[in-house]
């Protein structure tokens, strides 16, 4: 990957950790951004020892705007050239039963954050027309899951979007939409996951790898692992009364 500088967001764990740690092992310097900051140290003494690349660290809270925009302002200079745009996490509670807080704070860091990184990171990268953005969404774009699953369709639909407006140029926009991926993400969410069969899963880095390599070809979606190709395309061409039975079905 010709890029020398990637800005990644949710950088301490999970699939977020595998794309610092692979980009590393490719020689590109990186800025990491999460709210955990003594992670955040580990994490960039543990790199910086292995690879031979500069680490920055940029503590932030996605959902708090001041934050927010100091993540944005860094992704906009020069040296940044790839921006994964990947902190989220899972809500276990229904709609109705959820406060509205912890929705908005979903949307903050699911939708607003994405965008407004991407919007700041974009003109230069234009400008220098290298480069791009790789949008962490999910397999449940396709599905109608409550405000989660809503927010990784605006994802996805958004990294279309811009690929298509880039289309003649070499800056690239992808979202990546894993399945179930060993991470955090599901203890944080509360989530029971005893139910889900081992074929289901994925490995974080493996979701990395098939990212990249979709990223390098130029593709504007990737859907990591052969199951979830399937299911992904069986989501997206079923007509949509089923996909919505099979969604409510999916959450008992
Ligand atoms: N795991 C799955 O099954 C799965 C499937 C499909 C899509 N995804 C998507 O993949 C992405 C990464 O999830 P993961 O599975 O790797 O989860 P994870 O292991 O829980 O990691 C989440 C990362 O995001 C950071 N983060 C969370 N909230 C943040 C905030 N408000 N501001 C800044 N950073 C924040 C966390 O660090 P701090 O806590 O230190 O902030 C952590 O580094 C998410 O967008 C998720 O929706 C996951």
């Amino acid at each position: 990957m010709c890029v020398s500088t990637a800005l990644i967001t949710g950088a301490t764990a999970g699939i977020g950790f595998e794309f610092a740690d692979e980009l590393a092992s490719r020689g590109i310097d990186l800025v990491l951004v999460a709210r955990d900051k003594a992670r955040l140290d580990t994490i960039s003494r543990e790199l910086t020892e292995r690879y031979p690349i500069a680490v920055e660290i940029l503590p932030a809270d996605l959902a708090i705007r001041e934050q927010l925009d100091l993540v944005a302002n860094r992704a906009s200079q020069q040296d940044i050239e790839l921006v994964v745009n990947n902190a989220g996490f899972g809500l276990n509670e229904s709609f109705f039963e959820d406060d509205v807080e912890s929705e908005q704070y979903l949307l903050d860091v699911l939708v607003t954050a994405v965008m407004r990184i991407t919007h700041a990171a974009m003109p230069g990268l234009i400008a220098r027309d290298l480069g791009g953005v790789i949008n962490v969404s999910s397999i449940a774009c396709w599905m109608t899951s409550g405000t989660y699953s809503a927010t990784k369709s605006w994802v996805t639909t958004f990294s279309e979007s811009l690929a298509m407006q880039l289309r003649d140029s070499k800056v690239n926009v992808m979202a990546v939409c894993p399945g179930y991926t060993r991470t955090e993400f599901q203890d944080r969410a509360g989530m029971g996951t005893e139910s889900i069969p081992d074929w289901m899963w994925l490995h974080a880095h493996q979701v990395v790898l098939d990212a990249l390599k979709d990223f390098e070809k130029g593709k504007c979606i990737s859907v990591p692992g052969m199951q979830y190709k399937v299911l992904s395309l069986v989501a997206q061409y079923l007509p949509r009364p089923i996909v919505r039975k099979l969604s409510v079905a999916s959450r008992r």
